[in-house]
């Protein structure tokens, strides 16, 4: 254990478990003595993060680029407002989505350079010193989202072909993004909970 406050984000599909890896690993945290904060994008703590919240549950339509500034709004705040301070009170973070979701989620019709330029000011503030991107194939994820729920859910990003083209964007950002970022991809196809937690704590370890 080195002690620094770590900023630690987890990405994934919907339907990946990252939420449940983010518990899991905060449980871990708990029994090490370990300060952390759990938080997550978009927030709800403030009123553009349910904007965001609303309009992906199709509450009203909104053109994918006003989506993707919305989400780049929310996270600004997020990290001035919640990451930061967090993490000068000593505490690490554990962040389920960060900017990686709004190039994979909203990169299909925003292109990455914009994307990028929308979230250039949260990169200078702070990037992540882990980012763990949960990897499960999206056919399992629309099984566990069915399982879950019972029927598939009404949210824009939940079925087949769209996850599928999620995540190719998410591998596609990783590799451009590769030089600034420390990504970690982990392969949890297949694995329990607690299998991936595992994988999960071999890679932060080494970081708290
Ligand atoms: P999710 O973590 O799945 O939360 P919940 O379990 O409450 O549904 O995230 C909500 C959705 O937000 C998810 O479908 C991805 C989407 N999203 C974007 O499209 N762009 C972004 O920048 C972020 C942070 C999330």
């Amino acid at each position: 254990m080195n002690g620094k406050p770590r900023f630690i984000v987890f990405e994934g599909l919907d339907g990946s478990g990252k939420s449940t890896q983010v518990s899991l690993l905060s449980e871990r945290l708990t029994q090490m003595n370990a300060p952390h904060t759990v938080t997550r994008e978009p927030t709800s703590a403030n009123p553009v993060g349910r904007l965001a919240r609303e309009a992906i549950n199709g509450a009203f339509p909104l053109e994918n680029e006003t989506l993707a500034l919305l989400f780049a709004a929310d996270r600004y705040q997020h990290v001035a407002e919640e990451v930061l301070p967090a993490l000068n009170r000593g505490e690490h973070v554990l962040c389920d989505r960060y900017y990686f979701s709004n190039f994979a989620y909203q990169g299909g019709s925003a292109d990455f350079d914009a994307l990028y330029a929308y979230n250039r000011q949260v990169m200078k503030k702070r990037r992540p010193d882990l980012v763990l991107f949960i990897d499960v194939p999206p056919e399992e994820c629309v099984r566990r989202i069915m399982r879950r729920d019972g029927k598939p859910r009404s949210g824009i990003y939940e079925n087949l072909e769209t996850l599928r083209g999620v995540r190719r964007r998410y591998l596609e950002t990783f590799e451009k993004l590769r030089q600034s970022e420390n990504i970690v991809v982990l392969e949890a196809g297949g694995l329990t909970e607690r299998e991936t937690a595992e994988l999960v704590y071999d890679r932060v370890r080494q970081y708290i």
